[in-house]
This record gives structure tokens, C-alpha cells and sequence, in this order.
């Protein structure tokens, strides 16, 4: 089927919903400017490891490397800013109960508009003491790459970036809430992740298992793409608006 016929399909199955779960990945924030993980020759750890730089040791041997490529990240985020993915994922909530779980840190979904948001790997824009775990929110602007590195107001250690590094637990609220959701939803849609990394692909496994109707977003196919109820090959910023539109012309009300 075309990607048209499956955004035909999909805007049908979303219609007849009542209650979406959107299950996102770096791939919505990709039309930001901002590099996905692990596409070769473009994705950020085709140039670094993820050893080098995502981890508690990489922040404990050089924490000047690992907050430079946080800044880094943080000025590109500023300067994407929200594209027409998140404005459209955020525009479903005229039509249905919409909650987003995102393996997203860059908050761009709930800077779009939408109002239920659990970010399973954290937000880059929270520093967060390494040791008592205080927390100071950054506004969203261009990072000062040259500013000295921040430490806790409250004991004096070293902040980190407010994200979940390899090898660290998620937080158990945002992982609870998107498995509870998958128990009360009727329709969820993947958008924009390879399904790689766990616990977050063990939530779209879940969904390809259950009751609910499954719509993936992806240019490429992934793992999952066989299973799901609607591939659509497409990207985020033309695939989600897409279905937007059709949900409008269908006059699906909440
Ligand atoms: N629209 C939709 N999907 C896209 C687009 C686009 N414009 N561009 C790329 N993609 C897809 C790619 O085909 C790929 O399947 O987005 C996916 C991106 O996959 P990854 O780079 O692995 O990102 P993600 O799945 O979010 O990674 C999960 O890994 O490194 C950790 O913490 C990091 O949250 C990240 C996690």
C-alpha cells in the first residue's frame, strides 16, 4: 500500500479511537535539525560512541566532553525549535484523549502544545545535582559553550544533565504511566524510533501484542513494521499533519 492509502487507513483507525498513546523517538525531532542516534553517516553516535559521552563513567572521567556535546545539543534544540510533527501530534487532542510517552529529551513535544508528556530518558534542559539530585530548569536558548560548568547550589557537586544515561534506570513515574496507558488506550502511534533500546521498545512491543490498533510513522521500516496495523513510510513532519488533516475532514470529535 502507498503511503497515502495508509494515511487513509490510519486517519480511519484514529477516527474510531477515543484514547491514543504516541510512542516517539528521535526521528520526530530529526526535521528540528537535530540528529537521530544511530542512522548511519548521519546519526550523532555515527561520529561518537555512546561510551564516549551518555554515561555516568563518561561524565565522572571527563565531565567538560560530555556537558560541551550536551550543550551542543541544547543550542541545536533552541535553534530547530518545534516542527510541524509535534504541532500536529500536538493538535490530535482535538479528537482524541492523547497522552505521549517520548524517548525525546529535547521537550520540543510539550513546547509544541500537548499537555500529557512523560519523558521516559529525562529533559536535557534540567541540570540535576550528581549527588543530592537537586534540580535547576535551563530556559530554552542557545547554549554558552564557554560558561564555566555548573555545580549544586544546595552541597556543591557537580550538576549533570537531567537526562537517563546507558546503564541508568529510567524514571519509574514516565515508564508507569506509559504502561498503564497501553492498558487504557484503543489506538497508538510510534513515531520516529528504531526500536532499539529498552525498556522503551518493550512499549511498543507491548503495544504490537495487545488489543489496540498500531500506526508506525517511519521513513525506514523497523522490527516492528510488519506487525503493526499501518506502516506509514513517510516522514513525521509530512505523514502527521497528513493525518490531521484527515481527521478534520472526517469531523471525528471527541
Ligand atoms: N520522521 C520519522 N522518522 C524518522 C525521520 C523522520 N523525519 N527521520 C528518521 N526517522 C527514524 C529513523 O528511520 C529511525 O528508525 O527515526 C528513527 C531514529 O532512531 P534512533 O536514532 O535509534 O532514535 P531512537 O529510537 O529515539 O533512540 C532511542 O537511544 O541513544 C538512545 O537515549 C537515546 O532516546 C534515544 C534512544
Amino acid at each position: 500500500m502507498t503511503a497515502t492509502s495508509m494515511i487513509e487507513a490510519a486517519g480511519r483507525a484514529l477516527a474510531d479511537s477515543r484514547r491514543l498513546l504516541v510512542l516517539s523517538g528521535a526521528g520526530l525531532s530529526a526535521e528540528s535539525g537535530i540528529p537521530t542516534f544511530r542512522e548511519a553517516q548521519t546519526g550523532l553516535w555515527a561520529k561518537f560512541s555512546p561510551q564516549d559521552l551518555a554515561t555516568p563513567e563518561a561524565f565522572a572521567a571527563n565531565p567538560e566532553r560530555v556537558w560541551a556535546w550536551y550543550r551542543w545539543r541544547r543550542s541545536l534544540i533552541a535553534r530547530g525549535g518545534v516542527n510541524p510533527g509535534h504541532r500536529a501530534i500536538a493538535a490530535l487532542e482535538r479528537h482524541l484523549d492523547v497522552v505521549i510517552a517520548t524517548q525525546n529529551v529535547d521537550g520540543l513535544q510539550s513546547a509544541a502544545g500537548s499537555h500529557d508528556v512523560s519523558e521516559l530518558h529525562g529533559n536535557i534542559w534540567i541540570d540535576r545535582c550528581s549527588a543530592c539530585d537537586a534540580e535547576h530548569r535551563q530556559p530554552v536558548a542557545e547554549a554558552d559553550d564557554d560558561a564555566e560548568l555548573p555545580y549544586c547550589d544546595a552541597c556543591g557537586a557537580r550538576m549533570r544533565p537531567g537526562v537517563v544515561w546507558f546503564g541508568e534506570m529510567l524514571p519509574v513515574n514516565a515508564l508507569e504511566r506509559a504502561q498503564a496507558e497501553l492498558e487504557r488506550c484503543d489506538c497508538v502511534l510510534v513515531v520516529g524510533t528504531s526500536n532499539q533500546v529498552y525498556p522503551a521498545a518493550a512499549l511498543v512491543e507491548m503495544a504490537v501484542a495487545g488489543p489496540a490498533t498500531v500506526i508506525e510513522v517511519n521513513p525506514q521500516a523497523t522490527s516492528v513494521s510488519a506487525a503493526v496495523d499501518a506502516h506509514i513510510a513517510e516522514t513525521a513532519s509530512k505523514a502527521l499533519p497528513a493525518l490531521v488533516d484527515r481527521l478534520d475532514g472526517l469531523g471525528a470529535a471527541r
